[in-house]
Order: C-alpha cells, then structure tokens, then sequence
C-alpha cells in the first residue's frame, strides 16, 4: 500500500515561489522574458504556454482584451498575427499601442509588456502564413473576424468556397491577414511570493533603443 503522506513522484510540483533579485536578473528584460518562456514551454504545463491577453483601445477610447498566442520574440519585440479588419486590427488603427499579459499559473509567474504597434513586413507575414496548416490558411480567408455572421452553416458555406477556389493549389496570404509587432517600452516581470509579498520588476525605456532602468514595485 502506497503511504499517503509520501509524495508521488510522479506529481506536478506545487506552485512555484520564488524570490526575484535585481542581481540575478539579466539587464535585458527581452533576454529575461525568452528564458522565462522556454521555462513556461518546458514546465507551466500549458497547451499553449505563449498564450496572452492583447489590451488595446478601441475608437471610442474602450479597452478590450483578448488571448491570442505570441509567434516570436526578438531583439525587436513581439510578434503576433490576427485579421487586420478585425476589431483588435481597428483598435490598433486608432491607437497603435498594445499591452500583452502573460500567466503561467504553475510557475507564478506574470509579464506584462506595453508599447506602440506596428505591422509587420509583408515578407514576414508572408512566410509565417506558408508555415501554417493549410486549414488555417482556408480559415483565414474564409473569416470575415469579428463581423456579424448570420450562422455557422454560412461558414461552412464560406470554407468550402474558398477550397473551390484553391484547390489543391497553394494558398496565398490574404492581404487582410497578417502580423504585427510591439516594440516593448515597458516590461514587468512579476513572482508570486509567500503571503502575497511577491516580487516585482519593471523594466522601462523612453524609447526603442534607448537604455533600459528597472525598478523594483511593491506587490
Ligand atoms: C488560446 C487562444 C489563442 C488564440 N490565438 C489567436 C491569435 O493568435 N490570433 C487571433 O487573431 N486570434 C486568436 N484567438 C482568438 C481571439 O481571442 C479573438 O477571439 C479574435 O482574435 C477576435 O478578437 P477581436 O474581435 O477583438 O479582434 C485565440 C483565442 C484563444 C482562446
């Protein structure tokens, strides 16, 4: 009989705590944030561990939210892709700034990153459309995102449209999907400590290629 009070080796380890000091952070937070991902990819047990939620603005000056999954992270910034007529798309039009939030609940661990956006070139958008599976591709034409849709058989209706129209030929990117990419001015890494006294960094800079301060927050 297996003793009850031992631990079972085969169980996830509990929610990390742990301490965050000024000393063992990279001066780079985007060299921070990478090391962290590959952490979240290794052991935050997440299907989608680049999973996020985009903050913009819309219009009227609303913000709005959504998760959408982080496709690269570079010396540059970070980059996602979404439909550019969408609402997220229309937000960014009015105001090109964005905020992502991340959350590896196993890790405790949050990053927060703000900054202007902007689209990515059309090249690279392009060869990121190419990698995806060609039912993505089919989608990303077949979906009018975020537009009133009458019903789902009118999808489907769609989808089979658009594989009428490529066959088994290759399915270029529609010039209404693409990527963009934040330019990090702001980047906050945050540690869920014991008794709700976590710790907190921020990592700021007046502009792209300007040097990066950081200073520690209360929690
Ligand atoms: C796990 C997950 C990943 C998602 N990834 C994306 C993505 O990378 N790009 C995207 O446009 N929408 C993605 N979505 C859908 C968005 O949350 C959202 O419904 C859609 O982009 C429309 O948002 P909008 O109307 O605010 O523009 C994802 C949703 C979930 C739950």
């Amino acid at each position: 009989m297996t003793d009850p009070t031992s631990p079972d080796p085969a169980a996830p380890p509990d929610r990390t705590s742990e301490r965050l000091e000024r000393a063992g952070l990279s001066g780079d937070p985007l060299q921070i944030f990478e090391q962290w991902m590959g952490e979240a990819e290794r052991d935050s047990r997440m299907e989608y561990p680049n999973a996020c939620t985009l903050s913009t603005v819309d219009p009227r000056g609303m913000p709005e939210g959504r998760i959408i999954l982080l496709k690269g992270v570079d010396a540059r910034g970070f980059a996602f892709y979404t439909n550019y007529e969408s609402a997220k798309a229309r937000a960014l039009g009015a105001h090109p700034r964005a905020s992502l939030t991340f959350y590896w609940d196993a890790m405790g661990r949050q990053v927060r990153v703000r900054g202007p956006v902007e689209r990515l070139p059309a090249e690279e958008s392009d060869a990121y459309f190419e990698s995806r599976p060609r039912e993505s591709r089919i989608g990303a034409w077949a979906s009018d995102q975020s537009r009133p849709l009458e019903s789902r058989e009118a999808l489907e209706r769609m989808v089979e449209g658009v594989r009428d129209r490529f066959g088994s030929g290759p399915i270029p990117r529609p010039s209404h999907w693409g990527g963009y990419l934040l330019t990090p001015i702001e980047i906050e890494f945050w540690a869920a400590g014991e008794a709700r006294l976590h710790d907190r960094f921020l990592f700021r800079r007046p502009s792209e290629g300007a040097e990066w301060s950081v200073v520690r927050l209360n929690p």
